[in-house]
């Protein structure tokens, strides 16, 4: 049994899921093996996440840089993601998981927005977990997006400049309907954030793991979750105007 404290969850939990390509070359596998056991590591991890009981679990499942990967290997993500909301949409319903979708996804194969679109629609009850993937997602490509309208609903005479603030700012973004990620985990040692959340991360605990995506087991989830719930998040303040606030 593990010893977390259900008050002091992530409320949002983002993960970059890196390591997929090294796990297979380890192994003198194809990359594309190593996608496929990364996707039965996102199997694992979200029902990890929906029994803790994290209400919001981002995974950055393909980034706008992603496209310029060998055809094969976008191919055959865009494949495990399709087979993704295909064998997973009943137990999302079972499990009252809303799947959602963040990024450029106008990008994506037809096929693929056709079966996001659909997951989306059809679990857009679940009131157990949200589920984001962003898909297509850049960091720099969302704080663009999101100045791009507010140019324009400026210029509509909708918006004043200086009605500009963080909270109207972060309206903007493909994140707007979820609250700030609370903890950021890395896996397979890179110490980078690879354009993922830019602005969502100001102040988001990260923690960075050493083993490969594939790799990443129920109990080292535990143990990212367990390491959270120890840190002091200070938000700019002294540890003690935070330790008075919390009395
Ligand atoms: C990084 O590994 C991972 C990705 C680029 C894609 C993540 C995709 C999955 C986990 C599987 C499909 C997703 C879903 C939601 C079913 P990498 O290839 O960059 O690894 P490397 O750095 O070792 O080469």
């Amino acid at each position: 049994m593990h010893r977390l404290v259900k008050e002091k969850l992530p409320r949002h939990l983002a993960i970059i899921m890196d390591g997929n390509g090294r796990w297979a070359e380890k192994r003198s596998l194809d990359r594309v093996e190593g996608h496929r056991q990364g996707a039965e590591s996102v199997r694992r991890i979200v029902r990890a996440s929906r029994e803790i009981g994290i209400p919001y679990l981002t995974l950055f499942a393909f980034s706008s840089e992603n496209w310029s990967r060998p055809r094969v290997e976008v191919d055959a993500l865009m494949f495990l993601l399709r087979n993704y909301l295909e064998t997973e949409l009943q137990e999302m319903l079972e499990n009252q998981i809303r799947l959602v979708a963040i990024g450029d996804l106008a990008r994506l194969p037809l096929e693929v927005q056709t079966a996001l679109q659909q997951t989306v629609e059809k679990t857009a009850q679940g009131k157990g977990m949200t589920l984001t993937l962003a898909l297509s997602y850049g960091g720099r490509d969302d704080i663009l997006q999101a100045v791009r309208r507010i140019l324009s609903h400026c210029q509509e005479g909708n918006l004043k400049p200086e009605e500009i603030n963080e909270e109207l700012f972060s309206k903007y973004l493909w994140t707007h309907n979820h609250p700030g990620p609370d903890l950021l985990i890395r896996t397979s040692g890179e110490m980078r954030i690879s354009n993922f959340f830019l602005w969502q991360l100001a102040y988001t605990e990260i923690y960075f793991s050493p083993t490969l995506w594939p790799d990443f087991t129920r109990e080292e989830f535990i143990q990212a979750l367990l390491s959270y719930q120890n840190r002091e998040r200070r938000f700019g303040l002294t540890g003690e105007q935070v330790r008075v606030g919390d009395g």
